[in-house]
């Protein structure tokens, strides 16, 4: 989502608007502005910003001549998008607007309370008990400033946010507070821009203020006062910004793809963010919380996809056949869809798809949905096609992706499907102490990931000395065989080199044919239960003078002896085991795209989300 707001002695809404554009490559789903002169007139809908932009051509005199505004551009986690559910949202006596980035995880809890207390919701969304909140202390205490009843209400939120809000109760400041999710004020002569990232602000100033987690902002014409939650004031420093604009969209990255790489530790904390209850021993997935007893009972799970989808599937066969001891089978979407697929009322359909719009997998759903089957989506975006059809899901929430290879929606999804595999073990086949165990290790998994993430030099330079290959091996087993497929798959997909994955057994029954000193190979690995045995499947491509790379554990020594380069990974459990391993998969990939100077984000013949069959 992307956040917006101005303040100065411009004509405000036309600022706002070229800003919400500038933010639309995060992804939209809907848009809004409000602004404060007399009063607080808003408008805000389903769709692209040009659309908000025609409809205020159409009518400006309402907004006209404030000098005061916010604005958002939405991508939806809580509620469809849609007129309602855009933001700003509005206190019932459309005397306050807030816009919010991020997820208040108590919402639920929150909402039932002012519910209770007579308060009407308007929307579906998450944000919207937060205007609600502050309208409720201010009533309370209407002498209070905007700022002290923000400040009181975010006292009740659990969760992330970056957030800005107005009012002409508390004329002629802009309050901004950010907790995850950032804001950047921008300082100009006389006015001032509050933004989600500095896109917005660079066409007007290059001097911005970035405010840090726990902090709250008030900002006038004359300036701007920075202080923490607590009410402690700050002293904050001015950077001077030299980054052009299509740097800023990369968030200071050459391509979109190795932006998402990068966002991975982040985008898993989203993924589990009010979900993983460590102490609780518990997993909580809103989505499909009524489904659960019969997702615990399905005689067996069908899960289908295409693409990278179709590999994090493949992990989740492994997690729920481990954990849940539920039967799982994976097929691709296109091929379920007109094999005439044995599948009835006792079979639970997992369809998961980033787009949530991909033609085969729909076809698949609507397929097993016409044979009775319980149908579950794990989808990217929110109130696509996919997610309205079934009939409950879990959202990756891993926010947009740019990249047409898929880098952060893959470890969602796994990241969801392991949350789906221990949430169908509860109280079955995992005892609470494993369960905690369990969590306790996935929680982990965003710090390991930032970590294999410090090795991108190491494997830029891998990549320097492997550039010009023309075939690429990738062999995995156990849980890193789909990490293997995944990796050969993103290979191919951007450098155009051709590369197949292969579990590392099966290697002896044809690839092993291929292997010559031309033939780079890539090995995962790590120690797990097939350690051993992979170790001799190296040994058998090194006696055939194949270039061998290896992902190994952190600490192994055997590895590194057979192999030409090893790139060292932190140990976890083989369960958590692809979501580290494909890492440096994803960078090396990158880095030989880029290298060979192809269009990494826009790989020729592909499409981000493939409509048609
Ligand atoms: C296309 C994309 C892939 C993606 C696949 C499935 O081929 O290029 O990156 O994995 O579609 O897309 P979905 O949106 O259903 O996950």
């Amino acid at each position: 989502c992307g956040i917006v707001g101005y303040i100065g002695m411009r004509e405000a809404a036309p600022i706002l608007l070229a800003g919400l554009q500038r933010l639309e490559y995060r992804g939209y789903d809907s848009a809004g502005i409000a602004l404060q002169n007399g009063g607080l007139p808003f408008m805000k809908q389903k769709g692209s910003v040009g659309a908000l932009q025609a409809a205020y051509e159409e009518s400006p005199a309402k907004m006209a001549g404030a000098t005061l505004g916010i604005g958002h551009t939405r991508w939806a986690t809580h509620g469809d998008p849609s007129d309602r559910n855009a933001h700003p949202h509005m206190n019932t006596d459309e005397d306050i607007a807030l816009i919010h980035n991020g997820i208040v995880e108590n919402y639920s809890l929150l909402r039932k309370e002012l519910i209770s207390e007579g308060y009407v919701f308007r929307s579906d969304t998450d944000s919207e008990v937060l205007v609600h909140l502050v309208d409720r202390i201010w009533k309370t205490d209407p002498s209070l400033g905007l700022e002290s009843v923000v400040r009181a209400a975010l006292r009740h939120v659990e969760g992330a946010y970056g957030l800005c809000v107005i009012s002409p109760r508390d004329p002629d400041k802009i309050i901004v507070a950010r907790k995850g999710s950032p804001l950047v004020i921008g300082i100009g002569e006389g006015e001032y821009f509050i933004a989600s990232d500095a896109a917005p602000i660079v066409e007007h100033t290059n001097k911005v203020v970035y405010l840090s987690d726990g902090e709250m902002a008030v900002v006038t014409r004359e300036g701007y006062q920075v202080k923490t939650i607590e009410n402690i004031e700050t002293e904050k420093v001015v950077t001077e910004l030299d980054f052009s604009l299509e740097k800023i969209e990369k968030g200071g990255f050459e391509h979109f793809m190795l932006k998402e790489i990068f966002e991975q530790p982040e985008v898993m904390r989203d993924v589990m963010r009010g979900r993983v209850r460590i102490e609780e021993g518990r997993i909580v997935l809103g989505g499909i919380e009524d489904y659960l007893d019969r997702l615990k009972q399905a005689k067996r799970i069908v899960i289908c996809a295409c693409g990278t989808s179709w590999h994090a599937g493949l992990i989740g066969e492994y997690l729920i056949e481990d954990f849940a001891r539920i039967p799982v089978e994976v097929d691709y979407a296109s091929e379920f869809r007109y094999r005439n697929p044995i599948i009835g009322p006792d079979d639970v359909v997992i369809v998961i798809s980033q787009s949530g719009e991909t033609a085969d997998t729909l076809a698949a759903l609507r397929a097993a949905k016409e044979r009775g089957a319980m149908v579950m989506g794990i989808c990217n975006v929110v109130g696509s096609t996919i997610p309205r059809e079934t009939m409950c899901g879990i959202y990756t929430h891993a926010g947009p992706e740019v990249g047409v290879a898929s880098t952060k929606a893959f470890t969602a999804q796994v990241i969801v499907l392991y949350m789906l595999a221990l949430a169908l073990s509860k109280g079955r086949t995992i005892s609470h102490d494993e369960m905690r165990l369990n969590l306790k290790e996935l929680s982990q998994v965003p710090g390991h990931a930032a970590k294999i993430l410090e090795l991108d030099a190491q494997i830029q330079t891998i990549a320097e000395s492997f550039k010009d290959a023309r075939n690429f091996l990738y062999l995995g087993r156990g849980y890193n065989f789909p990490v293997a497929l995944e990796g050969a798959l993103k290979l191919k997909e951007i450098s155009y080199i051709h590369a197949e994955g292969y579990p590392a057994a099966e290697m002896k029954h044809g690839p092993i044919a291929l292997i010559d000193e031309d033939m780079p190979v890539i090995f995962i690995a790590t120690r797990d239960s097939s350690y051993n045995k992979i170790l001799s499947n190296i040994e058998e491509v090194r006696s055939r003078k194949g270039r061998v790379i290896a992902i190994a554990s952190e600490g192994d020594t055997e590895v590194a002896r057979l192999a030409e380069h090893v790139i060292y990974i932190p140990q976890a459990s083989a369960q958590i085991m692809p979501l580290l391993t494909v890492i440096p998969l994803q960078l090396l990939s990158y880095h030989i795209a880029a290298l060979r100077g192809c269009n990494v984000d826009r790989p020729r013949n592909l499409a981000k989300s493939v409509t048609v069959e």
